[in-house]
């Protein structure tokens, strides 16, 4: 089986990525044949300084591997290193639907939030994010919630590309966690916890120390009563819940049980206490990879390399497929 999964070089990881997507990929390079991508392409649709870019790729590249991203174990690389994903995505866009790309929720967000330039890249980034995916044959692709129109739609493509031009692509399956798909921003817990939505003091990054995380916890919303349950009118203690049952691989209802005689702030307290455990390890990694560019370089390259063999031999059945460019 093969898994591939791709993460914005943009904004600083937070505990949404890590939960929803990053602790994903960990699990799956023991599943099968994992293939990782920072997409770098993909940030460039929005507004965007070419300097940060390259700083943001490298922090992003040093926390997944800080998070347990093993290169011997699963291919790791940089999504503009392998060209073919450009040109599949140029030949992908034949066989989606303008109707469906108009449809997509995160492009209606992320372009409302655009103001000098709503880009034509922002629009067809659903194409290059399921180019990503079918260059490599993946079946299964693991994401966090706010994704799945996306998988859905890379799906469809690939499926009308395979009755158009005959069998040549695999329709991917989309992997979400039960629990952890979805965290909330702890300040306004009905928006998803986010770098470009959410609130500053809601959103616990990967990155941050131990007193900033204790603070944001600290300060969590949470809702009237004083019950720890899941419920729909309980957003802020759900969410709470969800959390310290993901980062500490417990079930929703072993987490009710242990804290069903506790006070908001002490569970608060609990919370962010696993917090901090589950990413001190990840800090203490991450300062030596961050330092260390030139090694960080290599990996990516080394990866690039390999993702390039498995891509290369796909865009050759691809073109075939289409009657695009030279014959054989
Ligand atoms: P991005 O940083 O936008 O590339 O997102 C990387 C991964 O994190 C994707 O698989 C997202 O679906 C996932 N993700 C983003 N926000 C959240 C969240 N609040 N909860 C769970 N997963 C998330
Ligand atoms: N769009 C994804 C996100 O914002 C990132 C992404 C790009 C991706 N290409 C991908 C995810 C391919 C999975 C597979 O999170």
């Amino acid at each position: 089986m093969r898994i591939f999964s791709g993460i914005q070089p943009t904004g600083r990881k937070h505990l949404g990525n890590f939960i929803g997507a990053i602790e994903q990929y960990v699990h799956h390079q023991d599943q099968g044949e994992a293939i990782y991508c920072i997409v770098d392409l993909h940030a460039t649709t929005v507004r965007y300084d070419p300097t940060e870019l390259r700083e943001r790729l490298y922090d992003t590249a040093a926390i997944l591997l800080a998070a347990g991203i093993d290169p011997a174990r699963a291919i790791f690389f940089r999504q503009g290193d392998v060209l073919e994903h450009s040109e599949l995505a140029w030949l992908l866009s034949s066989v989606t639907a303008f109707g469906d790309l108009n449809r997509m929720h995160q492009f209606k967000e992320k372009s409302g939030a655009q103001r000098d330039l709503a880009s034509a890249g922002l629009f067809t980034y659903p194409v290059l994010m399921a180019a990503d995916v079918l260059a490599y044959r993946a079946d299964t692709v693991p994401v966090g919630d706010d994704q799945r129109q996306h998988v859905e739609l890379m799906r469809d493509i690939a499926q009308r590309f395979n009755a158009r031009f005959g069998e040549t692509l695999v329709v991917p399956r989309g992997v979400y966690r039960e629990i952890g798909a979805r965290i909330m921003d702890l300040q306004e817990p009905a928006r998803k916890m986010s770098t470009t939505g959410g609130t500053e003091q809601g959103t616990v990054y990967v990155l941050d120390d131990a007193a900033t995380i204790e603070r944001k916890f600290k300060r969590a919303v949470t809702d009237s009563g004083a019950e720890i349950v899941r419920r729909p009118d309980k957003p802020g203690i759900s969410n709470l819940i969800e959390i310290l049952a993901a980062v500490t691989g417990r079930s929703f209802e072993d987490v009710e049980r242990a804290h069903a005689a506790s006070r908001y702030g002490d569970f608060k307290a609990a919370v962010a206490e696993a917090v901090v455990e589950r990413l001190q390890p990840v800090h203490e990694r991450y300062d030596a990879l961050r330092a260390d560019e030139p090694a960080l370089e290599r990996v990516l390259r080394e990866g690039a390399e390999k993702a390039r063999a498995i891509a290369a031999p796909v865009l050759v059945d691809v073109r075939r497929a289409m009657g695009v460019g030279p014959v054989g």
